[in-house]
This record gives C-alpha cells, sequence and structure tokens, in this order.
C-alpha cells in the first residue's frame, strides 16, 4: 500500500497515524485538516517518533484536499465529537455537511481510493456517503464492528481472566445502543462464553458491550474513545494493506443481506486489498434477527431524515 490519508485530525485521527505509520502499513500517510499548520505539525510530531520507534513511514500533514491524490485509502475523522449526554445521532447534522464536502473532494482528488468512514453516526455517514459517491460498495465501508468486538472481547477477557487472544466475540447492527452483541457466536478457544459464564453475567456484558462509547464518554467528559477506535481502524487497514481476507465486523451497504435493503449496518465482511469483498449472512434465530431488525430502525430513522 502506497499512500494512505487521513481526514480530521483530531485525536482518532491522530492516534489513527500514529499506529499506521508505526506498523509500517503504507509507505505514506498524509493527513489532511481544515486548521492550517495542525496536520503539518501533528504529521512533523509523528514523523519525528519515527526515529525512536524505528519507522520508514513517511507523514505529512496539508490543508489542500488535493493533497489526498493517488491514495489507496481515504479514512475519515473528520466531524464534531458527542458530549456527554448526546447520542451518535445528535451530531448527524453538523457531520453531514462535513462529510458531503469530503466526499465530492475524493470524486475530485482520490477517485479510486477507498473510504472507511469513522466519523459517526457511522452507520448513516457511510450510506450517505456510498450514495453521494456513486461508488460500488466494494469501497465505501465503515469502521465499528472491529471496536465493539474488541470491548466485549476485553469485558469477556476481564471476567474470566483468560486470555484476550483467545476471546472471539460478534457484534452485529448499527454502532449505537440498539447494537447486536450476538452470544451464540462468542467463544474462547471455541469454546461458547456459556460454558465459562453465567446467563446474568453475560448479559451484564452485553450490556455494557451496547453502552461502551459512553461509559468511556462519561469518564472522561471533553472526549470520545480514540485509542481504540484508532486501533479499530488500524485492524482493518491491516487486513487491507496485507490482503488477508479477514472476516471482520464492518459497516457495509446491505443490498438483501439480513433482509436490509438502503441501509449500512455493522455485519461480518470480508477484506482485502480492494476492499470490502462480500458480506457474510448468518442464520440468524428469532430473537437475533428482532434485535437486528430494531437496530435497522433506529439507523433507518436517521437515514430518512436526511434523504
Ligand atoms: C465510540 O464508540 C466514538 O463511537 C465511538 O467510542
Amino acid at each position: 500500500m502506497k499512500k494512505i490519508t487521513i481526514v480530521g485530525v483530531g485525536r482518532v485521527g491522530e492516534s489513527t497515524a500514529q499506529i499506521l505509520a508505526k506498523e509500517e502499513l503504507c509507505r505514506e500517510i498524509m493527513l489532511l485538516d481544515i486548521h492550517e499548520g495542525v496536520p503539518q505539525g501533528v504529521a512533523l510530531d509523528i514523523q519525528e517518533s519515527g526515529a525512536l520507534l524505528r519507522f520508514d513511514t513517511r507523514v505529512n500533514g496539508a490543508t489542500d484536499p488535493a493533497a489526498m491524490a493517488d491514495s489507496d485509502i481515504v479514512i475519515v475523522t473528520a466531524g464534531i465529537p458527542r458530549k456527554p449526554g448526546m447520542s451518535r445521532s445528535d451530531v448527524l447534522d453538523t457531520n453531514l455537511a462535513i462529510i458531503d464536502e469530503i466526499v465530492d473532494n475524493m470524486l475530485r482528488y482520490a477517485p479510486n481510493a477507498m473510504l472507511l468512514m469513522v466519523t459517526n453516526p457511522v452507520d448513516v455517514l457511510t450510506w450517505h456517503a456510498w450514495k453521494r459517491s456513486g461508488w460500488p460498495r466494494q469501497r465505501v465501508f465503515g469502521q465499528s464492528g472491529a471496536l465493539d468486538t474488541a470491548r466485549m472481547a476485553t469485558f469477556i477477557a476481564l471476567e474470566t481472566g483468560y486470555s484476550i487472544k483467545d476471546v472471539s466475540p460478534l457484534v452485529l447492527g448499527g454502532h449505537g445502543d440498539a447494537m447486536v452483541p450476538l452470544t451464540r457466536f462468542t467463544d474462547i478457544a471455541g469454546i461458547n462464553i456459556e460454558h465459562f459464564l453465567s446467563l446474568e453475567t453475560i448479559e451484564k456484558i452485553v450490556e455494557r458491550t451496547r453502552k461502551g462509547g459512553g461509559e468511556i464518554l462519561d469518564l472522561k467528559k471533553s472526549s470520545s474513545a480514540y485509542d481504540s477506535p484508532a486501533a479499530a481502524v488500524a485492524a482493518m487497514v491491516d487486513a487491507i494493506s496485507h490482503n488477508r481476507h479477514r472476516i471482520m465486523p464492518c459497516v457495509s451497504i446491505l443490498e438483501g443481506e439480513y433482509e436490509q435493503h438502503g441501509i449500512a449496518m455493522g455485519v461480518p465482511s470480508v477484506l482485502d486489498e480492494t476492499g470490502l469483498i462480500k458480506v457474510i449472512e448468518l442464520n440468524l434465530n428469532e430473537r437475533e434477527r428482532a434485535d437486528f431488525q430494531h437496530s435497522a430502525e433506529v439507523v433507518r430513522a436517521d437515514i430518512n431524515r436526511i434523504s
């Protein structure tokens, strides 16, 4: 992978750039932001850490959107974050205008790139960016499930004491309080979590996962999470840049899968060097299907409001 642009040099953007640079997931990282000096300063700061962290990735910053030219991936983190007491949908109207401009710049300067949406509400904005771009869904997708499953894995590892490396959860649906953690598809070393945890504890973990972003926001007050979201984005980029064919829950445009059309939501998807090549459809039971449907209704309410 030659070049990755990150649009929006807030905390998520900066933290993402640090990981991508350190892991040498591309040759060049371009940081783009509207505040003159900020992307250049952050880029130089990260670049100088390379001497100590031993990476050769080139990190540059700019305010001119033309600097995204020749990017393989454009990661969009620009937008206002929510404050305590706000839902992710509360920032939709402000972030919509920002995303429109970014998509238009991509059409102009990086028409062959993949767009990886991080800005919230991520499901709605992924769908909107896909519509506006006119690109195949393979090249427009979002991050949410990688983060939500990481949170669920953390809670399970902490509760059981087992290695997080063996914990494999699955969280589907919209990236909001109606997300759908699937305990039936969650295991530790291939053994379903019901073998280790009581149903009551599992239910608490499910609830904590659903509110995982809010828990951190309530604690920090002045900022949402950014280290774990950045690590989740980097995991997706790693899958793409190494052509791994990894199955990860991604915000995908649904074209009939899970009985959904005209919506983007978190579902297991396959990532390779060309983007999101496949949505994997699971045979959900009645309760899981109802939960997924409810989550879809929440996302669709916002999509209908902006359409
Ligand atoms: C989160 O869940 C900010 O949506 C992000 O932490």
